[in-house]
């Protein structure tokens, strides 16, 4: 390998903001970075994150992420399941913003729009970020958006995966459009 190739890989990984995103997903062992984006907060008024992990066989997933707690419960076939290799989404926060959508209206709602997309499902295709508020705790999870008309949102709840039809959507402002 040339030094220039090596260079450039290690300016990759040390930036992993692309020209065409502002956001990555950095490692996640515990600690969170300082640009972490926060999606909203627990009961108790801790800050929730949004991670992704993967499962064996299944994909890469979308979850929440609490401080101080490495592990990430994703929603997976009925259950709450803990993932492996865990990230957690960076970028600067008022690039985000969270629009409101429904399972059935989804691929209306976003067009020419950009959902980050958390994750894929190994069988289906992509994954979007959602996230909701059941009675003030914030709840991040997985957006079905191959599945047109069907875009459930689906989140970890204790040892279980809850299905709702109506949530947020997370999006981010593309930079050529600013
Ligand atoms: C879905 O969202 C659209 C746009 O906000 C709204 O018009 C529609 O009534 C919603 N459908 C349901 C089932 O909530």
């Amino acid at each position: 390998m040339s030094m220039f190739v090596v260079l450039l890989i290690g300016y990759l990984v040390s930036n992993c903001y692309s020209h065409q995103r502002d956001y990555c997903w950095k490692e996640y062992l515990g600690s969170v970075p300082p640009d972490a984006v926060i999606a909203g907060e627990t009961l108790d008024g801790q800050n929730v994150y949004v991670g992704q992990a993967f499962i064996k066989n299944v994909g890469l997933i979308p979850g929440r992420v609490i401080p101080g707690d490495p592990k990430l419960h994703v929603p997976h076939d009925g259950q709450s399941k803990e993932g492996k290799y865990i990230k957690i989404l960076c970028g600067p926060q008022d690039n985000f913003y969270w629009l409101k959508a429904n399972s059935t209206d989804l691929h209306h709602l976003i067009t020419d729009q950009h959902p980050v997309v958390g994750g894929h499902d190994e069988s289906n295709g992509y994954l979007n970020v959602g996230r909701i508020s059941v009675g003030g705790d914030t709840k991040v999870g997985k957006v079905d958006s191959f599945r047109v008309e069907h875009a459930n949102f689906y989140y970890s709840d204790g040892q279980a995966e809850k299905l709702t039809k109506s949530y947020e959507i997370l999006m981010y402002r593309h930079k050529i459009l600013l």
